[in-house]
């Protein structure tokens, strides 16, 4: 059995910076590593509904919007399988089966869930769906006995969750799903990058991202009100790193052959920052340094998303065929889950003798 990668997004906006270092950029990688045999990705557009019941609009829009930006960002429908959740309903049929095998209280204490469950002030509202879509998310993962989960660290529960499922699957109906591996992003940087205004994290509802579909002049301006160093009044004056935006961004962003390219002077990031701290480097240096880097890799993807965007009906069969192929996948691994579950019964040649056998008077 060979290796398989399985990971997604929900379909509920487009995709930012964050994004891009913290999955995107370690999936085309993946994807051309040739390690692989097969890599599938997912637009979750049903567990994106667990939350936007009453917006359907949205999440059908942004199914496109992302399946850009996947394309934009160099992910190859030739190498990768781009799929979109709901078309594949064995993934729905094994998370119904899955749903056994775990107790209300293991899914209460899902932290990632928890912090969800606040911010959407669900406390008393909560979702059935909601609740449960770490079960179905196993059942994502595990319809393709994936072996690899690229993904953010906010998904380490969900991945343990389906570790957990899938060895109790396999104890009581016998060896048939696989215990998928979590790869999270090497660069801690890249494991939550900081939104444009500083805070924690780059967020939609935050409204401090940075937008891979952004033009260029969007990204000059948001690059240029980025949050700095406040102590930082003058040029001369000592600057500091910690929660220095373009910095940060130049971490998850700039090699130092771009820094030197860029701005001969230094040598290379740990240059600069030297510099930096001792004083006599501006902020606008810095910045237009950042702008110069993040072009070098959004350029070229706005040009790929414009092409894509003249051939819209192309991208729906390149979201078909990709949905045809991941459904006779999953399709291949629900026939052994119901033999296993022993609810084949039409396929049963032996069940149907026996019984035929003991009832006939
Ligand atoms: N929960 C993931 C997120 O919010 C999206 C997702 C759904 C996913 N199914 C998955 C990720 C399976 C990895 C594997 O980003």
């Amino acid at each position: 059995m060979g290796k398989i990668i399985l990971t997604g997004d929900r379909p509920t906006g487009r995709l930012h910076l964050g994004h891009f270092v913290g999955s995107l950029r370690r999936r085309v990688e993946l994807q051309n590593s040739g390690e692989f045999d097969k890599i599938f990705v997912m637009i979750a557009d049903c567990q994106a509904l667990t939350d936007n019941a009453d917006n359907p609009e949205k999440i059908r829009q942004n199914v496109l919007e992302v399946t850009l930006d996947y394309l934009s960002a160099g992910i190859d429908p030739a190498k990768t399988t781009i799929f979109i959740q709901s078309q594949v309903p064995e993934i729905a049929e094994l998370a119904l089966y899955l749903m056994n095998l775990v107790t209300v209280s293991r899914l209460q204490r899902n932290p990632t869930v928890k912090t969800e469950i606040k911010m959407r002030n669900f406390e008393h509202s909560l979702p059935v769906g909601f609740f449960c879509y770490p079960v179905s998310q196993a059942a994502d993962i595990t319809a393709f006995k994936a072996t690899t989960v690229p993904a953010g660290e906010d998904q380490a529960p969900m991945i343990e969750l389906t570790r957990e499922i899938a060895a109790r699957f396999n104890n009581i109906y016998g060896p048939t799903l696989t215990e998928p591996e979590i790869l999270l992003p090497t660069n801690a940087v890249c494991m939550r990058l900081p939104g444009t205004d500083g805070k924690a994290k780059m967020s939609k509802s935050l409204g401090n991202c940075i937008y891979l579909a952004d033009t260029s002049k969007e990204v000059k301006k948001k690059i240029n009100s980025m949050y700095t160093d406040p102590e930082h009044l003058t040029i001369d004056s000592p600057g500091h790193l910690e929660g220095n935006c373009p910095f940060i961004y130049l971490d998850a962003f700039a090699s130092d052959e771009q820094v030197n390219r860029f701005l001969p002077d230094y040598s290379g990031i740990q240059a600069l920052k030297d510099h930096y701290t001792r004083g006599g480097l501006g902020d606008g240096t810095v910045k237009k340094l950042l702008f110069n880097v993040l072009e070098e890799t959004l350029a070229p993807m706005r040009e790929r998303r414009r092409q894509f965007e003249q051939d819209i009906p192309g991208v729906y069969d390149i979201l078909r065929k990709g949905c045809d192929e991941a459904r006779e996948a999953a399709a291949r691994t629900l026939d052994e889950v119901r033999a296993a579950m022993r609810i084949n019964y039409f396929d049963d040649a032996e069940l149907i003798a026996s019984q035929a056998a003991k009832y006939k008077g």
